[in-house]
């Protein structure tokens, strides 16, 4: 079924109210301090619990009737259509002419045959492939899967890279105080030989499972990597003289029991010797960077187990019935992908940042940059138009504290206003105490600090007061004013990180609704992957292909030449 063209934002009442407003604020000015001041409920009345999180968007440069507004812009521009669409498996990636489906991903085993989408029992086949999953990982997990040498798993290897990577390497981080069967994970994602080299070093191969995952199982860097890690068990299994029992070469059963798949390409992964017996699959309606929930989070059930990979799912999907159920104006959800708009869009940011008050959380901002920027990094429309604002804004960040040591300088006093996400926990895995002080404490003062900082700043009044110097004083004054918005949750548990992460995969939807973007295709990776298969033979070898480069290129290939 052909889906509604998008509608233009920048032509809706909508978004003429907003200018308005934001012309009459800017007119008015800008002041968190008199706005908190002026409305003892100013907090209560922007905040919102969301499943386990509590998110305060007070502190952001916003009234409430800015949120009325942009609700508005979203009702006008479709969205509540467009989600209805998602989850009901209309084919809203029309560029690739694919439902988008990852919510189905994480519903409950009762919602079997309540979704049938091209003819295929969506939620059955999820549920189905689970299972698998769910009895692959115990075996692992009580060791009655081993290696060729009957040894026990002791380390998965993941090999992926984009959504095949990303998503499980942050959620196994977040959740490594979950990891309680003795087995760890790493993860293998570049085709730079150093890091496969790196990760393989101390690696014992009678102990260790691979796991290739990719979604097309043609990526050139996995495939690459998995060739490579093939070849190094090997090595490794023959150097200790156990590839082969009775004049028997055992090489095969060596990939049996080291090396399972995860793909949608079955046929291809049968090509590269895994047994089928060993590969969970998934659907062309789950793009790689949404895919964390799916079988590409193998490594995360086996080493979380099954039952906390369950939570997670029901994390994801307590978020979903939230985004499907809330009317716009209080869906929180909705919310703040509109409040991404209302900067970019209105204030001109060109970047947002995300700040996890949590080291468990390191590998966040890593993850939503591909979630969010291969999903809204566009310059036309689907329906090919080019589009009419703003698109795709920069997201980056580091875990706090470390971040306040680095860039929050720029942040505090720069000239750019960058919108920033805080996200915290009230309770830690690993509470510590320095003499009297909780440790957690001392580290959860600096995340109110800093949104404090931001929100409020500190006047030429204020600084003199504390005797600084009049000539100094201006570089001591904060202007306030920079807008955060507070995710604070109980304990980063699995079910806390579904929430996280379906949390922002809705809000990439929702921008990229507004800004009439199919946020679900990445045309925009085919061209330098093509290239960097005609250039391959130009680098050491072609004579005939080198010549076929621009200058720069060929100059480039001069340089490595001369050098190698
Ligand atoms: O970077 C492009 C991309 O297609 C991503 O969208 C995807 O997550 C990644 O490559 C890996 O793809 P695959 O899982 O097919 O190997």
């Amino acid at each position: 079924m052909a889906i509604n063209p998008p509608v233009d934002a920048t032509s809706t009442k909508a978004w003429a109210a907003l200018h308005q407003h934001f012309d009459d604020m800017q007119r008015q000015g800008i002041d968190l301090r008199a706005w908190f001041a002026k409305d003892p409920q100013r907090t209560e009345k922007l905040s919102f619990e969301l499943g386990d999180l509590y998110i305060d968007l007070s502190k952001n440069l916003i009234q409430p009737e800015t949120l009325s507004l942009l609700a508005q812009l979203g009702r006008e521009v479709g969205l509540e259509e467009r989600i209805e669409a998602m989850f009901n498996g209309e084919h809203i990636n029309n560029t690739e002419d694919r439902a988008v489906l990852h919510t189905a991903l994480r519903r409950p085993e009762e919602d079997r045959g309540r979704l049938i989408v091209d003819g295929q029992d969506v939620v059955g086949d999820v549920r189905d492939t689970l299972k698998r999953i769910y009895a692959f990982a115990d075996q692992v997990r009580s060791g009655s899967w081993t290696g060729l040498t009957g040894k026990r798993i002791t380390t998965v290897v993941n090999i992926g890279i984009g959504g095949s990577d990303l998503g499980p390497v942050m959620a196994y981080e977040a959740l490594k105080p979950y990891a309680d069967a003795g087995i760890s994970a790493r993860y293998i994602s570049n085709i730079d030989p150093n890091d496969l080299a790196e990760k393989t070093r101390d690696l014992d191969p009678e102990t260790t499972l691979f796991i290739i995952v990719s979604k097309t199982f043609t990526t050139l860097e996995t495939l690459t990597n998995a060739r490579q890690a093939r070849a190094w068990l090997l090595k490794s299994l023959g150097e200790r003289g156990l590839l082969s029992k009775d004049g028997e070469d055992l090489s095969a059963e060596a990939i049996r029991r080291h090396f399972i798949a995860v793909s949608t390409a079955l046929d291809k992964v049968r090509d590269f010797g895994i047994d089928p017996d060993n590969v969970f699959g998934f659907w062309n309606w789950v793009g790689g960077r949404y895919s964390v929930d799916s079988a590409v989070g193998t490594s995360l059930a086996i080493t979380i187990g099954p039952e906390r990979f369950e939570e997670f799912l029901k994390g994801f999907n307590t978020v979903d019935r939230y985004f499907r159920a809330t009317p716009l104006d209080r869906n929180v959800v909705a919310l703040m992908g509109l409040l991404n708009v209302w900067y970019v869009n209105f204030f001109g940011a060109h970047s947002h940042a995300v700040l996890p008050y949590d080291q468990y959380l390191h590998r966040f901002p890593a993850y939503l940059q591909q979630l969010t920027m291969e999903s809204n990094g566009k310059s036309v429309r689907w329906d090919g138009t080019p589009v009419t604002s703003l698109t795709g804004e920069i997201f980056w960040g580091e875990p706090g504290t470390n971040g306040q040591h680095a860039f929050y300088q720029l942040i505090h006093q720069g000239t750019r206003l960058i919108p920033a996400d805080f996200i915290a926990f009230a309770n830690t895995p690993n509470p510590a105490k320095d003499g009297d002080q909780d440790v957690h404490e001392l580290f959860l003062a600096n995340f109110l600090a800093q949104t404090k900082a931001l929100a409020f700043g500190k006047t030429a009044d204020e600084v003199r007061a504390e005797g600084t110097p009049e000539a100094i004083v201006p570089a001591r004054v904060f202007t306030g004013n920079r807008p955060t918005t507070s995710i604070f949750g109980d304990a980063l548990t699995p079910a806390a990180l579904g929430e996280l992460i379906a949390l922002y995969e809705h809000i990439t939807l929702t921008e990229g609704t507004v800004w009439g973007i199919d946020s679900f295709d990445q045309w925009g990776v085919e061209l330098g992957k093509k290239l960097a298969r005609e250039i391959t033979p130009a680098i050491s070898r072609d004579d005939q292909a080198l010549a076929e480069q621009d200058q720069s290129t060929k100059s480039l290939i001069a340089f490595y030449r001369a050098h190698r």
